[in-house]
């Protein structure tokens, strides 16, 4: 399995892979504006043949309401294929980006936003990775359920 930074071409099967997984969709518009203004910080897992089985697809945020308006990275979606999950790909995606987010991008940290229903992603996030929750945002997904918002403290590494 094949983990490797995403490009123009592979936005159709990251976003056939996002229709499989997740509640959560957006336009082709959405992927091309993250690909064109962050290119560094989305990855994609690939089988043998080519195959999308895994994506992160991420972004920069500069809020101006943040004291010193620091940059930083937010996941706005990640998901491997059912039969490829359990074997590290969505550690290695999130920590692909992490790091370019703090290197290519001077990230101070990484946020995110998880159902709280979610075990398998929380999981991921705080236990694996260390995130911490942030703040809960109640009736923040179309269904009504909360969501975790989560973030995670980064260091450049060069
Ligand atoms: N139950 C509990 N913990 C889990 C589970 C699970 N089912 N799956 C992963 N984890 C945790 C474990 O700690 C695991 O480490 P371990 O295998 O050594 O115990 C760790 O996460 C790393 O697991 P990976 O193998 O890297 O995770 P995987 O490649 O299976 O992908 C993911 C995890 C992305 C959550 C996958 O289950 C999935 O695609 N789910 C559906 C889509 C989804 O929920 N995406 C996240 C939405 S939030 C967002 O996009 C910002």
């Amino acid at each position: 399995m094949n983990i490797r930074q995403a490009t123009p071409s592979d936005l159709m099967g990251m976003q056939a892979c996002n229709l499989q997984n997740l509640p959560e969709n957006y336009t082709m518009r959405y992927y091309i504006y993250h690909m064109l203004s962050w290119p560094a910080v989305s990855y994609v897992a690939e089988d043998n043949n080519g195959r999308i089985v895994g994506y992160i697809l991420a972004k920069m945020d500069d809020d101006s309401d943040e004291p010193r308006g620091e940059p930083h990275g937010h996941v706005t979606s990640i998901s491997v294929l059912r039969p490829y999950r359990r074997l590290g790909l969505a550690k290695r995606l999130m920590i692909q980006s992490q790091q370019a987010m703090a290197d290519v991008y001077r990230a101070s940290y990484v946020s995110l936003h998880v159902r709280k229903s979610n075990r398998a992603a929380i999981g991921l996030y705080r236990d694996t990775l260390g995130f911490g929750v942030h703040e809960v945002e109640k009736g923040y997904y179309a269904d009504g359920e909360d969501a975790l918002a989560m973030r995670l403290y980064l260091q450049p590494s060069v």
